[in-house]
């Protein structure tokens, strides 16, 4: 057999001791490679994944910056009947129980010695935003013939609130509570206020009418209103209830419609006082949103709210 001259690509390492091995890798002082490589290979391979990372940043910021500008932050993208929350608004009411039962919507006070602090305390936290603008906020009086300018925000006066007042303990202390509403923000929704000929619903409390039908006697704008009215649920509890008062009105004046997400924005509220409601018994209260376009669904939580109140 010719002996035949083999070209040697690959030559396979001398024999070296285990421990010898591992520094050789480490440094190769006869090739000169560190870990394996040279100088040379570190530097283009630290090269390469240097401008391979900062490509990848770079092309993950101009996505982002893509994105957003297709988005508004003041202006939802899906607004009423198309976006997640509909274009019906709920109805909330505060103060709510405490976080660790959520599913409770029980007041439920003694009220001797301090034991209504909870509520009050809840309802100064609450009305904080309404006491003093954020700076840069820009607060105005609005009334029904001037609604707020461009980028301006209707203002809600703390002290409108009459009985409801901070100072009067939101007549906890004197089993009289009140109790604030709130209607939720949807974006742009304008309410359609029973401001024309068109019969009033039949299931509307007859007080609410009465004064509806007064208002519009008198050809007053006042007529732009999201109304709200508060009732006993059963038979027994309308007569627990008591009379009822509404401060500073009966409804959410339409000129704080539509919310447009204007900076610093106050949803209307309207404070409902239980001025002589029974003790000692639990009542189921009711309170409803009125306006053409508002659906009253008690398990959706649409256009109403329910809420129990105990008094001992
Ligand atoms: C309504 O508000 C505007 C601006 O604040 C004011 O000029 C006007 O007199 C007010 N109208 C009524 C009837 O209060
Ligand atoms: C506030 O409560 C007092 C005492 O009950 C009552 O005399 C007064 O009329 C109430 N104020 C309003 C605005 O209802
Ligand atoms: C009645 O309400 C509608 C909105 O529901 C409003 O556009 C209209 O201006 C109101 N009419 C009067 C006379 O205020």
């Amino acid at each position: 057999m010719a002996e035949k001259t083999v070209e040697q690509y690959y030559a396979p390492p001398p024999k070296l001791g285990k421990w010898e091995g591992f520094r050789t890798f480490l440094w190769n002082s006869e090739t000169h490679q560190f870990l394996g490589r040279t100088g040379a290979s570190w530097a283009k391979i630290l090269f390469f994944y240097l401008l391979f990372y900062a490509a990848l940043t770079g092309y993950f910021f101009a996505m982002l910056a893509v994105f957003y500008q297709t988005i508004d932050m003041r202006v939802p993208k899906w607004q009423l009947s198309r976006s997640l929350i509909g274009d019906n608004p709920g109805l909330g009411f505060r103060p709510m129980p405490p976080d660790e039962n959520v599913e409770s919507t029980l007041i439920w006070y003694h009220d001797s010695n301090e034991n209504y602090k909870y509520w009050t305390e809840y309802l100064d936290k609450f009305l904080e935003a309404y006491r003093q603008p954020a700076p840069g906020e820009k607060r105005v009086p609005c009334n029904y013939t001037t609604g707020p300018e461009e980028g301006r925000v209707c203002d809600v006066p703390i002290q409108s609130f009459g009985n409801c007042s901070t100072e009067s303990h939101y007549q906890y202390h004197r089993s009289a509570p009140c109790v604030f509403l709130k209607l939720n923000k949807i974006f742009n929704w304008n309410p359609a206020f029973y401001n024309d000929s068109d019969p009033l619903p039949d299931n509307m409390p007859d007080d609410l009418q009465n004064h509806i039908m007064s208002l519009k006697q008198q050809n007053s704008k006042e007529v732009n209103t999201v109304w709200v009215s508060c009732e006993g649920e059963n038979p027994a509890d309308v007569e627990n209830i008591g009379p009822i008062q509404y401060f500073p009105g009966r409804g959410f004046p339409g000129y704080f419609f539509p919310f447009q997400n204007n900076k610093g924005y106050l949803s209307p509220l309207v404070a409902v006082w239980f001025e002589h409601p029974a003790t000692g018994v639990l009542i189921n209260i009711e309170c409803k949103a009125w306006a053409k376009n508002i659906m009253h669904d008690r398990l959706e939580r649409r256009g109403s709210v329910h809420f129990e109140m105990m008094i001992d």
